[in-house]
């Protein structure tokens, strides 16, 4: 009797502690589904709220109450851990030569639990990548891969010549100038991440003294311009915060100044029809919407050739196989202004000193996939970035700048 007793007291605490562990489970679904990483199938869902549950074991963050649901709040001012992984130096003073991200880091460099999210999206394989080009090759010299992204990339928007955009509908919602056009040739440009790192940077001016800047999804300027800058001259977003957050994106007026670029994750190499039929995320209605409401301004649709054809790129550089996943929103946009300008100077994608956990400067959420990459090939694009680099190591301790070359000025 007594055995029955205890073996049924063991299940109602298991059974309290599952129905626990699924509350936890469904919330931090919830919650991920700002950052930027897409999950979409219930499996990657679970998994990715999975090893977020591993964050606030690693870090001591104390949790507070929500705002909005979509970010975990901490204490204003509370001192935040700073943790840096063994790609770079720890961030004292420099002594002699100082460090910054290593060109060479590998997928060994990431922590346990990075390592893990990657090998599990090389073995979904989401999007169908069959990569056939170079594999382990040696090392080009920057000179070369930015003649690959000048000669292999396909910078065209979306246009109502492209079937099947070609219905009279649709050339009334697509730009008729094209963006080029739009623009004009632009000399000194600047990219601007949305790093944690942006935070306390007092890099608002020197950002502003670009003739264009390029920001990403939700980014602000409101209360951030002393780090951040105000100006915006191209806002890239994604497809998800279109759709996901479509009455936010049409009203709020930092989307509605500047040019606006949407991107949509596509198969590997589908071309625009296949595409057109099964989108990532289903944003064509609030494209039109969006476009119904704010006419004047030029919104583009960038064709869905160029990540793929950007991410041959990063693998064939890559000595070891990469996240067959889309390169994130921040690796196009820099290739996208180095289309459009004569430099670029990009903001804390490879970061400065003051390199933190936390995901973007306007937020309090942390993850370190944030900066070290889980869907995107986060890694593998910043040892790109940083092997393009004409700038020095000084410029990327101090201010987290990058300074790239455009590709009309490349030989090639
Ligand atoms: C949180 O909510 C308060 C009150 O609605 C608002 O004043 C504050 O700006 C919000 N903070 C963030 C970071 O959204
Ligand atoms: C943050 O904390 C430091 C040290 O405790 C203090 O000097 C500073 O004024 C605080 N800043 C804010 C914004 O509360
Ligand atoms: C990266 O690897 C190359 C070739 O193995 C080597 O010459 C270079 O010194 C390495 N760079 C760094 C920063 O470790
Ligand atoms: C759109 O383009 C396709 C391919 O060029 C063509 O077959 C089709 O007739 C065009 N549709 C319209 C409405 O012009
Ligand atoms: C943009 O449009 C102009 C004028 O219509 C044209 O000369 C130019 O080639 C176009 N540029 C691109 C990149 O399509």
């Amino acid at each position: 009797m007594v055995h029955v007793n205890l073996i049924k007291k063991w299940m109602y605490v298991l059974l309290a502690f599952l129905v626990v562990l699924s509350i936890c489970l469904w919330k931090e679904t919830r919650k991920g589904y700002y950052v930027s990483l897409k999950v979409e199938s219930p499996v990657e869902q679970l998994y990715i709220a999975l090893w977020k549950w591993g964050i606030p074991k690693q870090r001591n963050v104390p949790h507070k109450a929500v705002n909005d649901s979509s970010t975990i709040k901490i204490k204003e001012n509370t001192s935040v851990p700073q943790t840096r992984s063994n790609l770079v130096a720890n961030s004292q003073k420099p002594e002699g030569s100082i460090k910054v991200w290593n060109k060479n880091s590998s997928s060994k460099n990431l922590t346990p639990r990075l390592q893990k999210v990657r090998d599990n999206y090389l073995a979904m394989n989401k999007y169908h990548v069959k990569y056939t080009g170079l594999k382990n090759a040696a090392k080009l010299s920057p000179e070369k891969v930015l003649c690959q992204l000048r000669e292999r990339l396909d910078f065209q928007m979306i246009q109502a010549s492209d079937a099947p955009f070609n219905t009279s509908e649709w050339e009334t919602y697509l730009p008729r100038k094209n963006i080029s056009m739009e623009l004009g040739q632009l000399g000194q440009c600047a990219v601007v991440s949305s790093a944690g790192s942006m935070k306390s940077s007092r890099l608002g001016t020197a950002i502003d003294s670009h003739n264009a800047v390029l920001r990403f999804n939700g980014a602000p300027t409101k209360g951030f311009q002393a780090d951040v800058g105000g100006k915006t001259t191209v806002r890239l977003i994604n497809s998800q915060l279109l759709t996901v957050d479509e009455q936010r994106v049409i009203t709020d007026p930092q989307y509605n100044t500047g040019i606006l670029i949407v991107w949509d994750p596509a198969p590997y190499h589908a071309d625009i029809h296949e595409w057109y039929r099964k989108p990532d995320y289903s944003f064509f209605n609030s494209y039109k919407k969006y476009r119904d409401t704010h006419p004047e301004q030029p919104f583009y649709i960038l064709n869905p050739y160029l990540q793929w054809q950007l991410w041959d790129i990063l693998q064939e550089n890559s000595p070891e196989d990469i996240q067959p996943n889309p390169p994130s929103s921040g690796m196009l946009g820099i290739v996208i202004m180095m289309h459009l300008c004569d430099k670029v100077d990009v903001y804390e994608f490879i970061p400065s000193k003051r390199q933190t956990d936390i995901c973007h400067y306007f937020q309090r959420f942390f993850d370190q996939a944030c900066t070290m990459g889980a869907y995107h090939p986060l890694l593998f694009e910043k040892n790109m970035v940083k092997h393009l680099n004409q700038g020095t190591d000084e410029d990327i301790y101090t201010y987290g700048k990058v300074t790239l070359s455009g590709l009309r000025n490349v030989q090639c």
